[in-house]
């Protein structure tokens, strides 16, 4: 992507374009906080190894489609399972569907999906290119937080998705996502702007585009936290 084409998703993010001098304080380093075991490269997957994957995918599917492990099965429309490549480099995990995502099956669809593509857009991703999911894959009636019940129901399938997928960072987005990831209460605040792991992973906590929204002062922060996210990426391919 060129810088032009950058700075319009910029525009799109709601980011006004200059670059305030303090903002680049605001960046922390990244190197030093360096996964403490990177791991090897994974070896070339062979055929069978290709099938087994699918078919572990098609499982997990069937089981979410049809899961009926917490009283949200009562009140969906539908299950949504997560969206995009499955072998991503970046997987983005949110909340819980919404309205608009319970009625489409796909995560992140609604006035908050249109922010966050707009986030990737402006990282030079496409949502077809990363895994979107949530930590829920019902809706909780009325939009309300998780329930830990349904946290802990919900909690092996994500797990498994991330198992397939392996991808090389994860996006928390929001601070529900971020919590229940972590397993802390931390507030999102003291959450940002580092880099934590999960089985190696690691995580970098973003604002919520639904507070984005209602919180628009708060998007030069977003743009710093993905800047931020980008760079380890980076690092991370040398
Ligand atoms: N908010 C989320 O956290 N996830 C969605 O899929 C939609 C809105």
């Amino acid at each position: 992507m060129d810088d032009a084409q950058r700075l319009q998703y910029l525009q799109a993010m709601g980011i006004d374009v200059w670059v305030p001098r303090d903002a680049v304080a605001e960046q922390p380093p990244v190197a030093q906080q360096q996964p403490d075991v990177p791991g090897a490269a994974p070896a070339e997957q062979q055929p069978e190894d290709v099938e087994a994957v699918q078919q572990a995918w098609r499982q997990l599917e069937q089981e979410v489609a049809g899961c009926q492990l917490c009283p949200l099965a009562e009140t969906r429309t539908q299950t949504v399972f997560g969206t995009g490549n499955r072998n991503a480099d970046w997987m983005l995990i949110g909340e819980a569907p919404g309205q608009s995502e319970d009625q489409q099956g796909k995560p992140f669809v609604g006035k908050a999906g249109l922010l966050l593509t707009e986030m990737l857009r402006a990282l030079g991703l496409s949502r077809e290119e990363v895994f979107i999911a949530n930590i829920l894959k019902c809706r909780p009636p009325n939009n309300r937080d998780p329930r830990a019940e349904e946290v802990a129901a919900c909690q092996p399938y994500l797990q498994r998705q991330i198992a397939l997928i392996r991808p090389k960072i994860i996006l928390a987005v929001g601070r529900i996502a971020a919590q229940q990831l972590l397993k802390t209460d931390t507030p999102l605040g003291r959450l940002r702007g580092t880099v934590h792991y999960l089985d190696k992973i690691p995580v970098v906590v973003v604002y919520h585009p639904a507070y984005l929204l209602r919180s628009p002062l708060e998007k030069r922060k977003a743009w710093n936290d993905l800047q931020m996210a980008d760079r380890l990426y980076r690092e991370l391919q040398d």
